[in-house]
């Protein structure tokens, strides 16, 4: 085993992985871009104030899976960065920094990328992973809660996974809340022995994170514990039924999940989570979101409601595979090979394929000073569709052109030869689509 090896609970994305997230970034963006969100870029770390208080101090994201970067010499500067374990507290700073309340509102956002948690590494569960996020700032919702939705559940059938539904709860607000919170306080205390220690230090802290612990010994008593849906306010109610209405007239069938309280302590009101059906472990989820009315205040802005969602591309590329859909071809697969009958004529290699290249083909030359036949293998093997062979023909302005896929060969003038690969590629991947 070599010596170095990436961290534990990361890995490498070696050129095919990279090109199945690239696919699924492409179509992210698009699809995020003709909702009317904009793409944005927030630093990979933060504050840790950020996270600690936007995602909350009592939470598992932030007590035992923030990696905390230390840096620069001293107390005061030691840990006081994090890298991001999501990014919807960063783009709430980027908010109130850049005063994005006098943009048009809702300020709609999206960006891929990156996010880092200590979590105990398994399959679907990683240190360095992933998200998909869409952030819609400046809306009390409920229709934008089923807009945003209905785009996540867009991007999983553009991507052609089948079979997600939707989980959605309401978890209140600060009208309704305080109130079921003591009535779950009360619970727990009524069965305090069972719990486990961490849990039993949360119930003081921050009880509504019990409902979701990862312990195996809490899960019976989460099944029974009392629901927020039994507590909601008036508003938080119509909210809630507001949200119901909406999805339906985009005819998305949520499944109603009372337990769901999703595990940041930013969110009120609409809280949802996307599995595929009958996969709905702990690991499992594709993604999840909600909404977030207090978010921009607690990071020093103004009153400002908010909803959004994070799908994890990692689980996404899981669960395709699963389902066993096909990998893409690899965008890097040249269309055409440059060969030449003269080894060392290299420089006619490289000058043809420039010009091929600069016409907008996918083209490389074969620079090496191998016999011909071998540079022709070696162009199938990379997968060509043509192979240019320049030989002494050139002199008269024409070449060979070698289709390596129907293996027919035919001479074509070099000032047309650029139009005429272009042509007959696309005709042969219209082909393909077709
Ligand atoms: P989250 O539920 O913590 O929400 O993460 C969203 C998704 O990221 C999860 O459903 C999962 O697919 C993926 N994920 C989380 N942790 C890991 C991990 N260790 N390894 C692999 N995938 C993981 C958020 O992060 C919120 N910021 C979502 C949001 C946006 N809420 C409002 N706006």
């Amino acid at each position: 085993m070599p010596k170095f090896q990436a961290p534990r609970g990361t890995r490498d994305l070696l050129p095919t992985d990279r090109a199945v997230f690239m696919h699924l970034e492409d179509i992210a963006r698009d699809l995020a871009m003709r909702y009317g969100y904009a793409p944005i870029e927030t630093p990979m770390f933060e504050g840790s104030a950020v996270y600690e208080r936007g995602v909350g101090e009592a939470t598992d994201v932030v007590e035992k899976e923030l990696f905390r970067v230390q840096a620069g010499r001293g107390e005061a500067e030691r840990e006081r960065w994090a890298l991001r374990p999501e990014p919807t507290a960063g783009l709430a700073r980027a908010y109130v920094q850049h005063g994005m309340r006098t943009w048009p509102q809702p300020v709609k956002l999206t960006m891929t990328g990156p996010m880092f948690r200590y979590d105990r590494p398994q399959a679907g569960r990683y240190r360095q992973f992933w998200q998909f996020d869409v952030e819609a700032i400046g809306d009390v919702g409920p229709a934008i809660d089923a807009e945003i939705i209905e785009l996540a559940m867009a991007f999983f059938g553009h991507i052609g996974l089948t079979d997600v539904q939707v989980l959605v709860n309401s978890i209140g607000d600060t009208a309704c809340r305080p109130s079921y919170v003591e009535t779950l306080t009360a619970y727990f205390r009524d069965h305090e022995d069972e719990l486990p220690e961490l849990e039993r230090a949360r119930l003081e802290t921050n009880p509504l994170r019990l409902l979701d612990s990862k312990d195996e010994r809490m899960q019976d008593l989460i099944a029974a514990a009392p629901t927020i849906s039994q507590h909601l306010c008036h508003d938080c109610r119509a909210h809630f039924d507001g949200l119901l209405a909406h999805l339906e007239g985009v005819s998305i069938e949520p499944r109603l999940e009372a337990t769901l309280v999703r595990g940041l302590d930013y969110y009120t009101r609409t809280a949802f989570e996307f599995y595929r059906r009958g996969a709905e472990g702990q690991q499992q989820a594709l993604g999840g979101g909600g909404r977030y009315d207090g978010l921009v205040e607690l990071l020093g802005g103004r009153p400002t409601p908010g909803i959004g969602f994070g799908i994890g591309l990692d689980r996404v590329v899981l669960a395709l595979a699963e389902q066993g859909a096909q990998p893409r071809a690899e965008p890097w697969r040249p269309a055409v090979v440059v060969v030449g009958a003269d080894p060392d004529d290299s420089v006619v290699r490289l000058q043809l394929a420039t010009e091929l290249r600069g016409a907008g083909l996918a083209c490389r030359p074969d620079l090496s000073a191998r016999r011909l036949g071998k540079q022709l293998d070696g162009a199938a093997k990379a997968g060509a569709h043509f192979a240019v062979i320049c030989g002494d023909e050139l002199e008269a302005g024409h070449v060979q052109v070698k289709d390596l896929m129907a293996g027919t060969q035919r001479q074509v003038d070099v000032t047309e030869l650029a139009r005429d690969l272009l042509r007959a590629h696309a005709q042969h991947r219209h082909g393909e689509d077709g």
